[in-house]
């Protein structure tokens, strides 16, 4: 039966897992994947982490950037969704990348590791999704092994990510003692007993947890125990309301160990039911709604093609609003010409294919020869960009220098387009022209030398320079006294991004306080969008 095209946006659910390295992301995936049939057997999905120890190692780049390309989109069908999960690299070196990807989510689930509570990078992402408002579930993970307890674990998420949660199951034992979990949202109990990678669907109604049933599925001291920790959950914590979750107010928690699929279906459940259709996007001119017939779309990832002799990247665009078809002109409005794609990707978890139509929420990869920037949009004719992909400040800095002067040009067109690739962000200083490197991960220069020379033939050398931090500079009045005694007296601190905006290089945190106390007027950013 032919689904109408708002039948078609209804049942897309497109989200990101985000965590720490080592949560369990990559497990959970699998087993998500494992529902939808995407795949038959565990250990399919391949780990999309740099393994510990490895960070310096090229193979490693290299096999890197082959799987993230496979992972980059897993889709599947469950109960007549299709949900497209979009990879988000948990690894520090690849943040920036994450941030970007989020730009394209629905929704998200974030997966704490039970022993470990609330870790660095969890908090990262998870501040960025609450700055936009994304729509959150928790899963707690691992709870076949000692961990923190479970109110302490709420009070730390509450806490340390500033978000308000709703418990929707909750665990009944933990560790050696766990014995599995009690679904708040579906009233049932479900039984660990230690083979559930089997059992997956086994499940025991309790509509009423004072039931003598309670008693004879866990004991009467578990069973006593569960009564009074769900009454202080229902006492505690506010009841789920589905509009909160939706405008990012309220955070679903479920939790269950990934690894022997425990908990998962309980997730995905209430996650297929609760978790929003795309959404609207805002663009320069209007808010774009993804009803509307007409396509639009963004770029949020590019990626260079594995094999070094083709230099064909595959651009990573999420469908907003209308449906995107194969060999149709659509407008690229930043270049302002339009452009046809014979061969559009559509990405499973097992497989990729040529599709001919994708509708908002999907990711389609189209093959570009040097078109596509990160952000760029695609229309039917209206001149709109979508907003919302920042860069943030990086962390590292260092001037990279020609090595091989016969091959300036490759040199050049190499660091433009891995710049639009977004593997790292390039600044020109204005005093004299040298172009410093900035990125995440002391690892991307690694690959960016790589790269350069494998790629594109050509060889660049690095210099160390001293710089804490770049902030984009807004200036209320550039004409004014106190901006132009400021670049005056910061010239040797002064670049521009790729996009022609102004960025001041402090080279220390104290520098930074100083100029900032000095120069009030003057606003100065930690992102490239304000
Ligand atoms: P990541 O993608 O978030 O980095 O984490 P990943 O899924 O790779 O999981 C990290 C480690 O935690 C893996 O073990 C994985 O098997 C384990 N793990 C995931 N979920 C659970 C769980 O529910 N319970 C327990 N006990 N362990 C879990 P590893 O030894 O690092 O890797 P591997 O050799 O098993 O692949």
């Amino acid at each position: 039966m032919k689904l109408s095209f708002q039948e078609e946006i209804n049942r897309r659910r497109t989200f990101g897992i985000v965590s720490h390295p080592d949560a369990g992301k990559t497990t959970l995936t699998e087993k998500l994947l494992l529902f939808g049939g995407a795949i038959q057997e565990a250990g399919a999905v391949k780990s999309n982490k740099i393994k510990k120890g490895a960070t310096s190692d090229f193979m490693e780049i290299e096999r890197q950037r082959g799987i993230s390309v496979a992972t980059s989109v897993l889709a599947f069908e469950y109960q007549n969704n299709k949900i497209n999960i979009l990879d988000t690299p948990g690894h520090k070196d690849f943040a920036e990348d994450t941030f970007r990807t989020l730009t394209a989510v629905d929704s998200v689930i974030v997966v704490i590791d039970v022993a470990k509570g609330v870790e660095e990078q969890t908090e990262k992402l998870v501040s960025v999704c609450r700055m936009r408002k994304i729509p959150m579930i928790v899963f707690i993970n691992k709870m076949d092994r000692e961990g923190k307890d479970a109110f302490d674990l709420l009070d730390e998420v509450e806490q340390k990510l500033g978000l308000k949660v709703c418990p929707l199951s909750f665990p009944i034992g933990m560790g050696y003692d766990f014995k599995g979990i009690y679904n708040i949202w579906e009233k049932n109990v479900n039984l660990f007993t230690g083979e559930t990678t089997k059992d997956i669907f086994e499940t025991e109604q309790i509509d009423d947890l004072s039931s003598q049933k309670l008693d004879d599925l866990i004991g009467q001291d578990s069973a006593d125990t569960l009564r009074e920790e769900v009454e202080l959950v229902q006492g505690i914590y506010p009841e789920f309301d589905i509009d909160a979750y939706k405008s990012g107010d309220l955070q679903p928690v479920f939790f269950g160990s990934a690894l022997n699929n425990f908990g998962v279906r309980e997730l995905l459940d209430c996650f297929v039911k609760i978790a929003p259709t795309p959404r609207t996007k805002e663009s320069d001119i209007r808010i774009v709604d993804p009803l509307e017939k007409k396509f639009t779309g963004f770029v949020f990832k590019i990626h260079a093609n594995m094999d070094p002799k083709h230099r064909d990247r595959l651009a990573f665009i999420k469908i907003v609003s209308g449906t995107f078809e194969r060999n149709t002109p659509y407008l690229h409005t930043r270049l302002g010409k339009k452009l046809k794609f014979s061969s559009p990707n559509a990405f499973f978890a097992d497989k990729k294919e040529i599709v001919d139509i994708s509708y908002p929420g999907d990711i389609v990869g189209l093959h570009d020869t040097g078109n596509f920037k990160i952000g760029d949009t695609l229309t039917e004719g209206e001149q709109l960009n979508y907003k919302g992909i920042p860069s943030f400040s990086p962390e590292h800095f260092r001037y990279i220098n020609n090595a091989d002067p016969l091959k300036t040009k490759q040199l050049h067109k190499g660091i433009d387009q891995l710049m639009d690739e977004g593997v790292a962000q390039l600044f020109t200083l204005d005093l004299n022209g040298r172009k410093v490197i900035g990125t995440v991960g002391a690892l991307q220069y690694e690959v960016i030398q790589y790269r350069l020379e494998h790629e594109y033939g050509a060889k660049c050398s690095y210099e160390n320079i001293n710089i804490h931090k770049a902030c984009w500079i807004e200036a209320e009045d550039e004409k004014s006294d106190e901006f132009k005694e400021f670049s005056r007296v910061k010239s040797k601190f002064l670049a521009k991004d790729k996009r022609g905006q102004l960025v001041f290089l402090a080279d220390s945190p104290f520098s930074l306080q100083m100029t900032q106390d000095k120069f009030s007027s003057i606003k100065f950013h930690f992102t490239s969008e304000f």
